[in-house]
């Protein structure tokens, strides 16, 4: 069995680059190995990730994950894009590249992210566990890559060096922070398993959260590889669908440390403050339930609903708007969100 302890330096370390990442100007994260790109932190970060999952694999314990078919479409599609950009209608999609990079840069919120006393709220032991590592360098490590650190960018910067590769620095709408800001401000989270102790819930809760979050931007990625990729309407389609694809390797960690945390929570019992005891199983998968309900139906719904104002607002001042919007709407694939109760969440061995 490899090794499954690691001190925080070792999961923050990164292999020795013959040259490093400059994405548009811009000094960022990562580098390349004999012309190959290698993510940050992931000298270590990526061995130790597989041999946790290898431990998981000897107990014959599954590992969560979620299924494609789950993912939301992005909105509006990368032919949607294309001819928004071809027709001059760029403020939309301006906007939500912008918004991707702040929302990755938000990422580094996870280092705040508070661990309660594991020993305390899990009954049998975790030494040697993803779980173990995660206040110990996986979540800094991940904090690292989404907003970049010291000298170095992280996501936050790929991302704008992306929109500013593909469409030549455009002008940003000087209110997309504000909208994000307000758009934000959900309600507190509702509580599904009262008897845990509320900052193990909470952690509990965020990291399905993130997990989610993290395998549904696969779609985003996809979609901007192809549209920032696409020479009609992109400057520097190479180079732009290249920092993509960087920003893309760099989030499988995030994937892969996430569910292999909470598929060992998953295998064992979680006490309950007041005593008792509760199977990790029905709390994880509840909440993972929860937390697909919302982000396949209501978000993406609202996601659209804003989007579409967005542009409808933006394709008014092209010289032929309602033949344009006649062209966009027509490229609309609609897309219903899957039955979750049809569709429990996935387990592979
Ligand atoms: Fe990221
Ligand atoms: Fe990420």
């Amino acid at each position: 069995m490899d090794r499954l302890t690691y001190s925080q330096e070792e999961l923050l370390s990164s292999v020795a680059y013959d040259q490093p990442l400059i994405a548009n100007g811009v000094r960022c994260h990562g580098g390349f190995v004999a012309g190959q790109y290698r993510s940050p932190r992931a000298a270590l970060r990526g061995p130790a990730i597989a041999a946790w999952q290898a431990q998981l694999r000897a107990r014959g314990v599954p590992l969560i994950e979620i299924a494609s078919e789950l993912v939301p479409p992005h909105y509006p599609s990368a032919a949607q894009g294309a001819l928004l950009l071809r027709e001059g209608v760029r403020e939309p999609l301006v906007r939500t590249l912008t918004t991707i990079a702040i929302i990755e840069g938000f990422g580094a919120m996870i280092r705040d992210q508070r661990v309660p006393d594991l020993a305390r709220c899990v009954v049998e032991p975790l030494e040697g566990t993803a779980c173990a590592h995660l206040a110990a360098g996986l979540f800094e490590a991940h904090a690292r890559d989404e907003a970049g650190h010291r000298s170095e960018g992280g996501h936050k910067q790929m991302w704008e060096a992306a929109r500013d590769l593909a469409l030549e620095t455009p002008p940003v709408p000087n209110d997309v922070l504000m909208r994000l800001m307000t758009g934000r401000r959900g309600a507190a989270r509702q509580r599904l398993f009262p008897q845990l102790d509320d900052a193990f819930e909470e952690l509990l809760a965020v990291m399905v959260n993130v997990l989610v979050i993290e395998v549904f931007a696969a779609d985003t990625f996809r979609w901007a590889e192809a549209l920032l990729g696409d020479a009609e309407v992109s400057v520097r389609p190479r180079e732009a669908a290249e920092v993509v694809g960087y920003i893309r390797s760099d989030e499988s960690p995030h994937v892969e440390y996430l569910r292999t945390a909470l598929s060992e929570l998953r295998a064992r019992t979680l006490r309950g403050e007041a005593g008792g005891e509760l199977p990790g199983s029905a709390v994880v998968d509840g909440l993972l339930t929860r937390t697909l309900r919302v982000l396949t139906s209501q978000r993406p719904r609202l996601q659209r609903e804003e989007t579409h104002a967005d542009i409808a607002a933006a394709i008014a001042g092209h010289r032929d708007a309602a033949g344009l919007l006649r062209r966009f709407e027509a490229l609309d694939e609609p897309w219903t969100p899957p039955d979750l109760d049809a569709s429990p969440p996935r387990l592979v061995q």
